[in-house]
Parts: C-alpha cells; sequence; structure tokens
C-alpha cells in the first residue's frame, strides 16, 4: 500500500507494527507501535513552509550513512554519556530528543540507559518522515525504556509534549544533537530553544551540539572541496552571504547585539559564532537569553573520513547548503541530485594528507542545567 503523504511515496507497509493498522487520533494523524515504542505522523501543517522541501529525506539520499559512520557516532555518544547518562535519573527518566533525525541520540541512549540500569522514555521530535520512520525501524524496543517518535518541528515541541506527557509534564533532559543550526531563522531557533528550557525540571539539562559554526571548517582544504563542486557545477559563487558579514561584526559587538542579530535571509543556513548559542542558553532572561548554566562547554575536534564525506553530500541538506551561495546561469535547472553528484565528485580534489583524503571538523558542545529554583523563562 503506497500511502499519499507530504513526502509523497511512503510505502507504509515497511513500517512494522503491531495492533490495528494506523489508529487515526486527530484528523491526519497516524499511530504505530512496535514493542514500547510508538510512532505518531502528522501532518507538519504551517511549518512545513520552515523545512526546505528539496532537502527532504528519501530512500537514495539520507542521513544514514554519516549518522552510522563511526566518528560521528562517538563524538555524540560520548557527549550523550557525559549528559544523558550522567545527569538523567535511574527511574523514571523522560529525555526529550529535538531534530532527532534517524535516531542516533535514543539509540545510543538506550545502550548507555541499559548499561546503567536506567528506565524511562524518549521523546524524539523530527519533521523528516523519511527520516523518523527510519529512525522508528531501527530502534530497538527493549524492556523499561520506550521511545515516542512524533513527527514534527522543535517550534512547535510545547504542544507535543502537552500531548504526550500532558500540559504540566516536564522532562528530565534534553537534547539538539546537529540539529540547531538547521532550525531556520533566529526566531524559530529562539522558540525552539524556549519551548525546551520551558518544560525542563528544574535542575534538568540540555545538550547542543554543532559542526555548523563559525570555528567548523579551519582547514583550508575545505576551499579546495568547494571550489572543485563549483567549478563542476559550472556556477558562480557569489560574495560571502550577509550572515557571516554581519557576523563578522556582530562577533566583535556586545553579547546583547549578537543575541540581536536577525537573520537577513532564514532560508539559509546561517554559520553562527559558538558564543551565540552560548549567550542564547546562558545569559539572564532581561538580556535575551534563557537564564541557564554552564556545566560544560568543549571545542572537539572530529575527523571526517573519506567515507564519511561522501556519507554527509547524501545527505540533502547538506548538499543544499554547499551550494547555497552559487548561483547558476537562468533558466539552468539544478536539482539536488546535481548538488548530491558534484559535492561528491570534488571529494577527490582535497589533498591528501599521508596518502589519506580526509578532514577536520571541528564541532562545538555544550551542557547546561536549568537552575533549582529559577523562575520559569518566557523570554521573546
Ligand atoms: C543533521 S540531522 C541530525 C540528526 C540527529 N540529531 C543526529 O545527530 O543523527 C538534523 C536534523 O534536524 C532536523 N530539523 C530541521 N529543522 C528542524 C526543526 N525546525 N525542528 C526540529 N528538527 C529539525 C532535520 O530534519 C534533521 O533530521
Amino acid at each position: 500500500m503506497a500511502a499519499e503523504t507530504s513526502a509523497g511515496k511512503m510505502n507504509w507497509d515497511m513500517i512494522p507494527y503491531t495492533g490495528d493498522k494506523a489508529t487515526a487520533s486527530y484528523e491526519g494523524e497516524r499511530l504505530f507501535t512496535k514493542g514500547n515504542n510508538t510512532l505518531r505522523l502528522r501532518p507538519l501543517g504551517k511549518w512545513a513552509e520552515t523545512i526546505s522541501a528539496d532537502a527532504e529525506q528519501n530512500e537514495q539520499n539520507n542521513f544514514v550513512p554519516f549518522s552510522n559512520d563511526p566518528a560521528y557516532r562517538e563524538a555524540n555518544r560520548k557527549l550523550i554519556e557525559k549528559s544523558f547518562g550522567k545527569y538523567a535519573p535511574d527511574e523514571g527518566f523522560i529525555h526529550l530528543d529535538v531534530g532527532g533525525g534517524t535516531g542516533l541520540m535514543v539509540q545510543e541512549g538506550i545502550g548507555i540507559a541499559q548499561n546503567k540500569g536506567k528506565k524511562g522514555r524518549f521523546i524524539m521530535v523530527e519533521p523528516d518522515e523519511f527520516a523518523i520512520v527510519q529512525a522508528f525501524n531501527s530502534t530497538p524496543s527493549v524492556d523499561g525504556i520506550s521511545v515516542n517518535f512524533v513527527q514534527g518541528v522543535g517550534q512547535e515541541v510545547e504542544q507535543i509534549l502537552d500531548r504526550e506527557i500532558g500540559p504540566d509534564g516536564m522532562v528530565d533532559s534534553a537534547s539538539v544533537l546537529d540539529a540547531i543550526h538547521e532550525i531556520r531563522g533566529i526566531d524559530n531557533k529562539r522558540s525552539t530553544t524556549r519551548g525546551i528550557v520551558n518544560r525542563l525540571k528544574p535542575g534538568g539539562i540540555l545538550i547542543e551540539n554543532s559542526a555548523f559554526t563559525t570555528i567548523a571548517q579551519q582547514d583550508p582544504r575545505y576551499g579546495r572541496w568547494k571550489f572543485g563542486a563549483i567549478h563542476r557545477s559550472g556556477g558562480k559563487r557569489v560574495k560571502a552571504r550577509k550572515e557571516e558579514v554581519k557576523l563578522e561584526t556582530a562577533e566583535q559587538v556586545e553579547i546583547k547585539k549578537t543575541l540581536d542579530f536577525q537573520d537577513s535571509d532564514s532560508s539559509k543556513t546561517a554559520i553562527l559564532p559558538p558564543k551565540f548559542y552560548v549567550d542564547l542558553l546562558t545569559l539572564p532572561e532581561e538580556e535575551g537569553g534563557f537564564g541557564m548554566e554552564v556545566i560544560l562547554k568543549e571545542e572537539e575536534t572530529v575527523q571526517m573520513s573519506e567515507s564519511a564525506l561522501e556519507g554527509i553530500t547524501t545527505y540533502p541538506r547538506f548538499s543544499e547548503g554547499f551550494f547555497e551561495d552559487v548561483e547558476f546561469e537562468e533558466g539552468t535547472v539544478v536539482t539536488i541530485g546535481d548538488k548530491i553528484r558534484w559535492a561528491k565528485e570534488a571529494i577527490k580534489d582535497i589533498p591528501a594528507k599521508d596518502g589519506v583524503i580526509a578532514l577536520p571538523r571541528d564541532w562545538y558542545n555544550i551542557i547546561v542545567q536549568k537552575p533549582i529554583g529559577a523562575p520559569m523563562p518566557q523570554a521573546a
């Protein structure tokens, strides 16, 4: 049975479930179950326009290969161990994962919880239909732990939690891994962060990491890769994105100004300084932040092997972003498939070191805690 969905062609028979087929709980929603885990597919409604339609994942082009890269997994696993592993309560934890993609956090989280004998529940929110179905299908159902996969965006996280754990429900911990930079525009980043912080218990922790900040690509060989891809595409690089120009200035000015920064074009990836994310989380409410306390801030270099580079280019949102500052002659039709192919082919232009093609990528990791007894932030 091929269902009509926002993603076009999803074969629902691929989804393993038990009990009745889809259970419609409200219009347009379908619920699937597998052991302790549930998958709630629902229309994104007005939020659909905040997601890039060109970058939807599908059978051919998706995040699975990169998500399985050992170095990427390990970097994330270590951070989850230091945060969720250390701070989530042993009995009845509730962990919220926003932008969960193909399920890395919940899968690593389950492994860590099992090792430590923790029992509880994960709620994973993810807008991309292919990714969330993949996450549901590839996550085991284990005793004492349940996972609720909910299709949706970070901006509506409070409504999602109202439905999953009730309007007064709070979570012990939350994560936004390799995803905050994908939430478009400063306003959407702020509303997502506000929603998460509002529903975090006092003393609860939030983990974020990103390899799309101003520190991420320090190796000049990134330029060779990009140049090779543009050359193959026949396009022309346009001058540095407005966001970057503004940010160079913003980085030097008062913290408040950084937070006041507005994306001039929120359809593009804003490469923000790590400081932006730290300030947003930690400044007091009256200065535009969410008053969280830092537990850990660190930069971590992760090697992208040749196969990891190939894997990341098959993630449509990556290759779309790769060409965001490239213009093509009027009338030229360029598909996401073309961008993926050019970005992948150009990997061979990256100068090898000791005969090996690899590029270091600098991640920024942050763990913050909601102060015990803090008033609930409501920063606009
Ligand atoms: C690079 S993937 C990372 C996935 C996963 N966290 C991991 O580390 O494997 C980023 C994810 O953010 C999701 N995303 C994009 N916009 C979002 C939004 N507004 N709210 C929540 N997630 C979003 C994308 O669909 C994608 O699955």
